[in-house]
Formats: structure tokens, C-alpha cells, sequence
């Protein structure tokens, strides 16, 4: 089903639909293991769009991913996925431990017979992988703090509402390397998206699978 995204992937990465097709053809058995591990699970949240990024990270060969929003780390387990097959990155995963779609702060974990945000992630993918627990707005200002690494790939899918989303948007845009992406779930729940790309001049976005909005910051790659 994903495959209709191919042609607007091209138009992100540059990456021709043979190469594309490499990544989808590598990704299905992962994306199958992943959903029999799920089970009726991942609907507490779970970005169902995760199968693109897996492809994003990659056709780019991207190195820093940050992403907000774990919940049962639907996302985070593809990405790393990504990562283990391109033998290089590093994702940083900030949320907090509530499965479901709303903010309660370091609340204790809400059921899921007892898991923890980010328990679909095995122990053979978290070399990787630093895992945040907490709001985005208690980590993100850290995690991208003037002369941290450049992001290449950062990944909103916390709270869809309009100040978190901008605020996120804002605070990780400036340390997105040059050629980096953008991208977020959810982009029609508001105009935080359409606001953010209009006020910093962004072109070329593209909306993947409906609501996975994804732009890439102009520029060379650093
Ligand atoms: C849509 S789910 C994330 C799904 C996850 N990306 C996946 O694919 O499994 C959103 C998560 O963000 C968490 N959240 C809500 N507000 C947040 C905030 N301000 N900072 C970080 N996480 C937040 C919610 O508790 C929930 O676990």
C-alpha cells in the first residue's frame, strides 16, 4: 500500500524507483515480523506511515534521526531497523510514558499488560538508540542545542496540537542539516504545518500516505 509514495520519495531523496524498490522489497519481511509482534497492539498511536521512513532513512543514508513520540515505538523499531541495515546512525526517541495520544506527564505506564513506551524495539536494534523519557519540550532544547550534530531526519509525532507542533517545528528546524528533512505526522489536524512552511519560505513538501508531511531544508547536504 505504500508503494503509491513512491514517486514523491523520488521528488525527496533524488533516488531513482529502482533503488526505492530495493528498500521496499528489504523492508517487507521487517514490517512483517513488526506487525506479528504487534499484534492489535499498535493501534495505541502507532505512526502506521513508519514503513516510509524506513525508506527515507535508507535511500538518504541518514545518520541523526530524532523523533518525538514513541508510545509502543512503532516508528522508532523501523527506523532502527534503517539504521542496523545501513551500518551507521543514531536515533533519539523523546516521549513520554504514556501510550496513547495525550499529554499527562510522567504519568506511570497506562497498561499494555504492563509494557513500557518503546517495548516493540528488541534489544538487538538499541546500540543506536537513546531513548528520552519526558516531554519534547523538557529534551528537544538539548538534543539540538547549538553545535549538537546536524540532523538529518527529525520526525514529529507527540502531541498533534498546534503549539507543540509549531514549537517543535521551530526548535529542531535550525539544527536540520542542509538537505535534511522535516517531516511530520498528523499535518491536516491544524495549520501548524502549512503556518511553519509558509513563514520559513519552505517549497517542495510533499504528503505522504495522506498525513505524513515531510519537506527538506534547501541547501546542499553539510
Ligand atoms: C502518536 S503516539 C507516537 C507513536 C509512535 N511514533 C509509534 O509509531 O509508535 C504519540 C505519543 O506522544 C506522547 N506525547 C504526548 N505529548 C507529548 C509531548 N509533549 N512530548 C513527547 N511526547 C508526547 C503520547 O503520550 C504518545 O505516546
Amino acid at each position: 500500500m505504500y508503494l503509491v509514495a513512491r514517486p514523491a520519495l523520488g521528488r525527496l531523496t533524488g533516488r531513482r524507483r529502482a533503488e526505492l524498490d530495493g528498500y521496499f522489497e528489504e523492508l517487507l519481511p521487517l514490517h512483517a515480523a513488526l506487525r506479528a509482534e504487534a499484534g492489535a497492539l499498535p493501534t495505541a498511536g502507532a505512526l502506521m506511515q513508519a514503513p516510509l521512513l524506513y525508506v527515507l532513512v535508507r535511500a538518504l543514508g541518514a545518520r541523526r534521526i530524532l523523533e518525538t513520540g514513541i508510545s509502543s515505538g512503532y516508528s522508532a523499531r523501523l527506523i532502527l531497523e534503517a539504521i542496523a541495515r545501513n551500518g551507521a546512525g543514531h536515533l533519539d526517541s523523546i516521549g513520554v510514558e504514556v501510550f496513547g495520544l495525550s499529554e499527562l506527564p510522567r504519568s506511570a505506564p497506562d497498561g499494555l499488560k504492563g509494557r513500557r513506551v518503546g517495548w516493540l524495539v528488541p534489544e538487538r536494534l538499541r546500540g543506536p538508540w537513546s531513548l528520552h523519557l519526558g516531554t519534547s519540550q523538557e529534551h528537544l532544547p538539548a538534543l539540538v542545542a547549538p553545535g549538537s550534530e546536524p540532523i538529518d531526519l527529525f520526525l514529529h509525532d507527540s502531541l498533534h496540537q498546534y503549539p507543540t507542533m509549531h514549537w517543535e517545528f521551530s526548535t529542531a528546524f535550525p539544527a536540520l542539516a542542509r538537505g535534511g528533512l522535516l517531516a511530520s505526522h498528523d499535518v491536516h489536524a491544524n495549520r501548524a504545518w502549512p503556518d511553519f512552511l509558509n513563514a520559513n519560505g519552505l517549497r517542495g513538501d510533499e504528503v505522504l500516505d495522506h498525513d505524513l508531511g515531510v519537506v527538506r531544508r534547501p541547501g546542499p547536504p553539510s
